[in-house]
Formats: structure tokens, sequence, C-alpha cells
């Protein structure tokens, strides 16, 4: 099936949506493997889930998340690690058991990178495969830090930050100076893995973006567009988007 374009009213309205299909993928299947992202894009379909978890019991207690990607040389509870982030925004207000929450490790010494890199794939296959992926499209078309150049056939790695993606994260470290220079991501082919994927972009700012994705052939120039070789991949917008 070819990528499908979903547009809403409003952003709440595509966030309701997303969460939605995501507690009804826990309630039919408590152990659920979560594909989750940083970043502006996901913060309301958490918050929503964060309410239904309270409004409606929604059980994570057997639920296992995996990350798309961290930064390199920050400690797991530097304020400005993705670790911290997700603990902010959704870890620490559902019942996921800390040990079902899985980034990849930014401190890792060189002579274990691969290790580890490896060892993050074999992790989540292990969990049984990731059902639902999330994403969010960078303003140079990356997914996680697949920046522009990376294939289809990329696993998990250390990258080299593109330019754009360092200076769209400086106002939170407060300087681009301040921002690492390297991550560690998920590749396109773990991404693709996932039995479902669901790109958000909202707001105007994401139109030209959207646009791209959706007009682009598959290719590393973008990596968004390759989400349109995938079975079952959504791209949620609400209307600002879309235009
Ligand atoms: P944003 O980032 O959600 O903060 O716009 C998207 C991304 O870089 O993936």
């Amino acid at each position: 099936m070819p990528l499908v374009f979903e547009i809403h009213a409003t952003r709440a309205d595509a966030e309701r949506v997303v969460a939605e299909e995501i507690a009804a993928l826990v309630r039919a299947k408590p152990t659920a493997v979560l594909g989750l992202a940083t970043g502006d894009t996901p913060t309301g379909v958490y918050r929503e889930l964060v309410r239904l978890h309270r409004e409606t019991g929604l059980d994570f207690a057997r639920v296992r998340t995996f990350n798309l990607d961290e930064y390199c040389a920050l400690a797991a509870d530097d304020a400005h690690s993705f670790r911290s982030w997700m603990n902010a925004q959704l870890f620490g207000h559902v019942n996921l058991a800390p040990a079902h929450t899985h980034l990849p490790d930014g401190t890792v010494a060189d002579a274990e990178l691969e290790r580890h890199c490896r060892a993050y794939e074999q992790a989540t296959e292990d969990a049984g495969g990731i059902d639902l992926q999330l994403l969010g499209i960078g303003r140079n078309g990356h997914i996680g830090f697949n920046e522009p150049g990376a294939d289809v056939y990329t696993r998990t790695r250390r990258v080299e930050l593109h330019a754009w993606t360092r200076a769209d994260a400086a106002h939170a470290f407060g300087g681009i100076e301040r921002v690492p220079t390297a991550g560690i991501t998920i590749g396109v082919a773990t991404i693709l893995a996932a039995r479902r994927v669901r790109v958000l972009a909202f707001g105007a700012r994401k139109a030209p973006l959207v646009a791209r994705t959706l007009a682009t052939e598959p290719d590393s120039a973008w990596p968004a567009s390759f989400v349109r070789l995938h079975a079952d991949a959504r791209l949620v917008v609400d209307r600002a988007a879309a235009r």
C-alpha cells in the first residue's frame, strides 16, 4: 500500500487519533513494542497517552519501548539527553517499567560502540520487533538521526549530526557550541522493519517537508522519503502542514 496521507483539522485531533491507535494496540497486545521519537512533534501524543493512563487505566506494565536516537557524549541523566526528555514527557507519568524503556547509550566507549549498536538492534528483535514506530521529519528530511546521505540499508550506528540538526537544537542547549556533534541512531532499515510507521508533521513550517516527502521517490537525499517503501506507513498532519 502506498504511503497514506492523513489530514486532520487540528494538531490536537491528529494527536488524539495517533494516541488512540497506540492505546488500541496496547490494549490488544499488552506486550506491545513501541518505537518512540523525541522533539516537539510527538509531545501531544505523549500527553494524550498520559491522560489515557490516568483516566482510563491504559496499562503500560508489559509494554517495551525503543527510542530512535540519543546524543553522544551526554550522560543519560544530563538534562539535555533524550533519556531525560522521555522521562519528563512520558516515562515518568505512566507505569512503564524503567527496564522496559530503551535508548541508545551515547556515552558508550569507542571500543564498545559496534557491540552496543548491534545489541540495541538485537534487543528490538528479541522483544519481538517494533509494532509501531513514531517519527517526526527534520528540516533536512532526517528521520531519527538518519541525516541526508543515509541509505535504506542503514542500521543502528554512530553518526555525525548535520549542521541544521545542531542548529535546531541550539536553543535547547543554550548555544550551538554546546550541542553534541554526534549521535547514535537506529537506521532506515531498522525503521522500515517496524510493523507500522506513523510519521507526524504539524504546523506551517512542516508544509514544505511534507510536500517533499510525498513528492520524492525514495532517495537518501531525503531520508523521510524511504517511508514510502513501507507497507503500512501513514503521514499524519494537521491542515497547516498539509497546505
Ligand atoms: P521537531 O523535530 O519535532 O522538533 O520538529 C523533528 C525531527 O527533527 O525529527
